[in-house]
């Protein structure tokens, strides 16, 4: 494409713009400390691979592309950037819910990486690389950090005492022990903390604990763990030097801060336990064998696996992209994993050393909300990211709202349907795409395509290019709302431009025009076209699919930022106008929502089981309960307990079954022996204060009444089964 440089006016206008080039270079030096190629290296965080997407990893997504779109669209010959991801395939939890579902861990991980590229091709989302966790590259990584860590004695083993539960063989995390607060009393509350009263506690100070996963009571046992000293004092030295300046966010830095400890306050950090016992779905530990890396230190080592996966593609080694001063590493994260991303993950890679870079920039966002409430899996709020595009959503209409969002504050954010609609339809579609069809039939109808020869110093196109610096510093800040505004204000202006010139009237007595009006009607459509075409350079970064669309109808190549400085050439060709963006219909909202909905009764997760007790079961869910008849035993009072009865019942099984039941208020023991009942003996077996239940027996109750046992008609025999 033909460049012609910019008219000179008269002098003071060519100063003004000298100015700006030389604040814009002096803004470009600014941020690059040489003047050697750039190296970029941008992540988002890696999402547990137990699930698919949800809309808070899509937004994260949106964020981080928006910044990467926009750098790159100012990137020179040599510079590089790598914008990379990977599924966060370890831990505990995966590995359960794989046994749960009875598939090895990687199957079930390879099951969810195969849902990724709809969401990220659909939703535009312009990733480098997408890598897993398990793989030679982080096992490699890993155990490099752990090595190298290790030589400069900031690794040491401790034995602990951990709760491990006797039927699963398996040590508990804090979230898969349940039992009663032991400072409120509230009972099945989290081995960790209390969601009644909020305190914290330790999982082996709850009442009558049991594991979730079993129902055992977890008994404690000790083994050795590695621990990485994050409370030695160079470490707490290098990290408060770390967080000085502005490298992050003024609330991430208030939050470090409490934690470093500040002005000679003492630091709350403590030394961090980095392994995890077998049974683990994770990366073994060099020469400890049975011991694995605990998720978390694996996981942003995952950053660079991923990188080094991409480069390997170009032949680059690792070292030689992340070694010399000029490379820059920037995350993209959620407010709720601060902690690990500004401790941690600075301290590992500073004391890993060479060839490993300390984050130059932790980016942090806050959660999604839903008309001012917190999404909610089980009750199908929230947007299914999926759903949205099976439903032909536009992803850029949500990609436009995000950034019409979006600014660089750990805030939440708020989705809320008819402030969507609002914005898609009367900023982007009334304001923005409004002038280019608006434009473009004048130029196709009266000048055959072709534009005039004086629009480009008209004073509404100086104003719109002018903005290009400012609005290039809100989005390499992530003000992306405030650039949002900026934009539409400027095609506001462009609307009442428009408006006064009335291009209409002219158009209507085309044949009799003088030479100067015929001019002045080009020129005006011309510059509707060349606002348009700067409009789209700065919403390129937010909307890549449309922005390709309206270069395919301007006719040019695809823009960088610094064509905001080039504007179209006089009797430029233009395309045929294609109308570029529908409106969005409330109703195709409510129809997904509703889709959402029904979705997720059809599901019906155990969450949403528990908040409704009639939710509808099928067959093979209630084959799960494994019901037998069993004939009563002994039944006898338990000192120290006004409700139960201790109950021995024979099921035909070479011993008889202890079960404890609520009913010594409705009936005495020795009416009880001899009967038959039926009994649920597939019931996970439970502690309880006075010995282990190991069944269920049924009976018929309600609130006000009393509680009837159920038995069944004669010819039912011990071991049978209820079906
Ligand atoms: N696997 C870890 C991250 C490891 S990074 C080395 C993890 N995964 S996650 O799937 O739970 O979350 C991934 C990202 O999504 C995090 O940045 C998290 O903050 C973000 N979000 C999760 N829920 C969110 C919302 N409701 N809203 C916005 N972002 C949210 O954490
Ligand atoms: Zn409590």
């Amino acid at each position: 494409m033909l460049r012609i440089p910019l008219r000179s006016g008269d002098f003071s206008e060519s100063l003004a713009k000298a100015l700006l080039k030389l604040k814009l270079c002096f803004s470009l030096i600014m941020s690059t400390p040489s003047n050697s190629p750039r190296k970029v290296f941008v992540t988002t965080a890696l999402p547990y691979a137990n699930g698919v997407f949800h809309i808070g990893h899509i937004m994260e997504y949106i964020q981080a592309d928006i910044w990467v779109r926009y750098q790159r669209m100012r990137l020179r010959g040599e510079d590089r950037l790598y914008f990379v991801c990977a599924d966060d395939v370890h831990g505990a939890p995966i590995m359960l819910k794989a046994e749960a579902e009875g598939m090895a861990p990687q199957e079930l991980v390879n099951k969810i990486a195969a849902t990724r590229p709809k969401c990220l091709n659909g939703f535009l989302i312009s990733f480098d690389h997408w890598h897993s966790t398990e793989s030679p590259e982080n096992t490699e990584l890993s155990r490099d950090v752990y090595r190298k860590l290790k030589a400069r004695q900031l690794i040491y083993g401790k034995t602990i005492e951990q709760f491990f539960d006797p039927v699963k063989n398996i040590f508990l995390p804090d979230r898969y022990i349940k039992g009663e607060c032991p400072r409120c009393h509230a009972p099945d509350q989290y081995g960790d903390a209390c969601e009644q009263c909020s305190a914290v506690y330790n999982a082996t100070e709850l009442i009558d604990p049991r594991s979730t996963l079993s129902g055992a009571s977890p008994v404690l046992k000790s083994s050795e763990h590695f621990f990485f000293r994050l409370s030695d004092p160079q470490c707490l030295e290098f990290l408060r030097e770390w967080v000085k300046g502005d490298r992050l966010q003024g609330e991430v830095t208030n939050k470090i801060r409490e934690w470093l400890g500040h002005d000679g306050e003492e630091s709350k950090i403590v030394d961090w336990d980095i392994s995890r016992d077998a049974p683990y779905f994770g990366i073994e530990i060099p020469d400890a064998p049975g011991k694995y890396f605990y998720v978390w230190l694996d996981a942003p080592i995952g950053y660079l696996a991923s990188l080094k996966a991409r480069l390997a593609q170009e032949n680059i080694a690792l070292e030689d992209f992340l070694g010399g001063a000029d490379i820059e590493q920037y995350h993209f994260i959620g407010k709720d994993i601060i902690y690990f991303h500004t401790l941690f993950w600075p301290a590992m890679m500073k004391f890993s050393g060479a060839p490993y870079h300390i984050p130059d920039n932790i980016f942090v966002h806050g959660f999604i909300m839903f008309s001012g409430e917190k999404m909610s899996k089980s009750r199908g709020t929230g947007i299914n990211p999926e759903l949205y595009l099976d439903f032909g959503l536009n992803a850029e209409w949500l990609r436009y709202y995000f950034a019409a969002k979006l600014n660089d504050r750990v805030e939440d954010l708020d989705f809320n349907p008819d402030d969507f609609i609002a914005r898609v339809n009367s900023d982007l579609v009334g304001k923005y795409v409004n002038i280019a069809s608006r434009a473009a039939p004048f130029v196709q109808k009266y000048f055959d395509h072709h534009l005039g020869k004086n629009f480009a110093d008209l004073p509404i196109v100086q104003e719109t290019r002018g903005e290009a610096t400012t609005l290039a510093e809100l989005l390499e800040k992530r003000q992306f709302s405030a650039a949002v505004r900026r934009i539409m204000e400027l095609a506001d202006c462009m609307n009442a431009y428009w408006d006064q010139k009335a291009p209409w009237t002219l158009a209507k007595r085309f044949d009799t025009l003088s030479d100067a009006e015929r001019a002045d009607l080009h020129d005006t459509c011309s510059a509707a076209l060349e606002v348009f075409r700067l409009l789209t350079l700065y919403l390129k970064p937010i909307l890549p699919r449309l922005a390709g669309e309206a270069e395919q109808f301007l006719n040019i190549a695809s823009l960088a930022w610094s064509d905001a400085d080039v504007p179209l050439p006089m009797g430029h060709r233009v395309n045929i106008y294609q109308h570029l963006m529908t409106r969005v219909d409330g109703k195709q909202i409510d129809q997904l929502l509703e889709a959402q909905a029904k979705q997720q009764i059809q599901k019906s997760e155990p969450e949403a089981k528990s908040e409704t007790a009639s939710a509808m079961i099928n067959i093979d869910d209630f084959a799960k309960v494994d019901l037998r008849i069993g004939k009563i035993l002994n039944a006898e009072s338990i000192e120290g307990s006004d409700k139960l009865l201790k109950i021995t019942v024979d099921i035909g099984e070479d011993k008889p079954r202890t079960v404890f039941a609520g009913i010594k208020k409705s009936y005495s023991p020795e009416h009880l022996i001899g009967r038959l009942t039926p009994i649920i003996v597939n019931l996970a077996p439970r502690k309880m204060k006075f010995g282990v239940s190991e069944g269920m027996i049924l009976a018929a109750s309600s609130t006000d009444s009393g509680i009837y046992l159920l038995q069944p008609d004669a010819g039912a025999a011990i071991g049978m089964k209820i079906k």
